[in-house]
């Protein structure tokens, strides 16, 4: 079998959590391979809403087995709330989670890095989540870091103090000192914990499963314009939020690869610094952060909230190799009497283009618009494609025309019964 990829489009929050929820069902092995406590995927049903920051969004279907993939980078201490936190909820998440060896681990210190490395960048920070997340991946790729498995070892504190010792130079370096309080034993106890968990070979685990006909889906986290190689540079998280990342986070041959999932919001949003052409700095763009309750799961922030962009969308199709489109929280787009969508961008040389310059964030940018009509109908109360009205069926076909995959999924609500599945038609 393949393994089936989940992916954000934009800058992530596009609903990702909810689609797996719905897709999960079908699957035997749901995977994260990127990405750590950064991420927060919501997933609602029976009336109440879950976040999840590192655990895979199967986790509330017993029959299937999750996996942190050696690609992602994981906080013991997080991880400890969040599996109490659903301990809490009737959810034993310790039978059917494996988290891989090679995962490797975030640090109270690599929180510290965070921290003062965004300080030290003042007006230019990037709006990092402050979870350590940079300074971890700085770790892995420089060769010092720790993994997962290095917990089973008998010389874990000395390895631990010599990755610190290190990081307390580099926090020395920016003029602060190193003073982790009671995070140190925090750490400790959650690492003791996380020992008692299913620590696993997992590429191993999924290329078993995929040679025994298993089902695998790999949930991306962040979004592809957060990728760091070709996302908004420097404003953008420190994996690869690609489909290549399931690769090299899984231990995924690419030939293994199935269907791609690409997640977008009917509209568009980002947290954090960066370029956005089509924000909206407007009271629209205030309506749609209030009818989305566009703030953020992780860090509560309000996010910035703007129209539809086709290129930046044609731009991660392409990188990915997206074979169905899932549009998500179409209903927040109700009260609108006109809809616009951005299909290509005015430069400052006066080009018009539907491709993303490499200067995005110094380039002068002017989104050029169309307007379609709103369809002013209560989407929440509706749940068959039968049911859509017409101006909704004509804003999904024009970004069908446009980006040139068939929109699978429609969802008009939060619960999991606002999820319409359209046939699959060639484009
Ligand atoms: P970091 O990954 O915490 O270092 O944050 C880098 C950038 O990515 C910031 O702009 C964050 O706001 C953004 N970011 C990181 N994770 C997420 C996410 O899961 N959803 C949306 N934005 C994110
Ligand atoms: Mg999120």
């Amino acid at each position: 079998m393949a393994v089936d990829i989940l992916i954000g489009l934009q800058w992530g929050d596009e609903g990702k959590g909810k689609i797996v929820d719905v897709l999960a069902p079908t699957y035997d092995i749901v995977a994260r391979f990127q990405g750590g406590p950064n991420a927060g995927h919501t997933l609602e049903f029976e009336g109440t809403k879950h976040v999840l920051h590192q655990i895979p969004s199967g986790i509330f279907h017993p029959h299937i087995q999750n996996i942190i993939g050696n690609g992602v980078v994981l906080d013991p201490i997080v991880f400890r709330i969040e599996m109490q936190k659903l301990q809490d909820r009737g959810v034993d998440a310790s039978q059917n989670l494996f988290i891989s060896k090679k995962t490797s681990l975030i640090l109270p210190s690599h929180k510290m890095l965070d921290r003062v490395s965004e300080e030290a960048l003042g007006t230019g920070k990037i709006g990092s989540t402050l979870k350590g997340i940079g300074p971890t991946y700085q770790d892995k790729i420089g060769r010092v870091g720790l993994r997962v498995g290095d917990i089973l070892a008998d010389d874990f504190q000395d390895r631990y103090n010599k990755l610190v010792d290190r990081h307390r130079k580099t926090v020395e370096f920016y003029g602060q000192s190193l003073d982790l309080g009671e995070q140190e034993q925090i750490f400790f106890e959650a690492v003791e914990y996380l020992r008692t968990l299913k620590l696993v070979d997992s590429e191993y685990m999924i290329n078993d499963a995929l040679k025994n006909g298993k089902r695998v889906l790999a949930e991306g986290a962040q979004g592809s314009l957060l990728d760091v190689d070709f996302g908004t540079y420097p404003f953008v998280t420190s994996s690869t939020t690609l489909v290549a990342g399931a690769c090299t986070g899984l231990g995924v041959a690419p030939r293994h690869i199935g269907e791609v999932y690409g997640i977008f919001k009917a509209y568009c949003t980002r947290v954090g610094s960066g370029p956005f052409p089509t924000e909206l700095l407007d009271e629209v763009g205030d309506q749609i952060r209030k009818s989305g309750n566009e703030f953020g799961s992780t860090t509560g922030r309000p996010r910035r909230c703007g129209w539809v962009d086709l290129p930046t969308l044609k731009y991660s199709i392409m990188l990915n190799g997206v074979t169905q489109l899932n549009m998500m929280k179409a209903d927040v787009l109700t009260e609108f009497d006109t809809i616009k969508v951005c299909t290509h961008y005015k430069l400052a040389s006066g080009e018009i283009t539907d491709r993303l310059p490499h200067s995005l964030d110094t380039e002068t940018m002017e989104p050029i618009y169309e307007e379609l009509l709103g369809w002013k109908v209560d989407l929440n109360q509706i749940d068959t494609v039968e049911a859509l009205p017409e101006a909704f069926n004509n804003y999904m076909t024009f970004l069908e025309q446009h980006l040139e995959v068939p929109i699978t999924i429609a969802s008009v609500g939060p619960d999991r019964k606002s999820t319409l599945r359209r046939e699959k038609v060639s484009i």
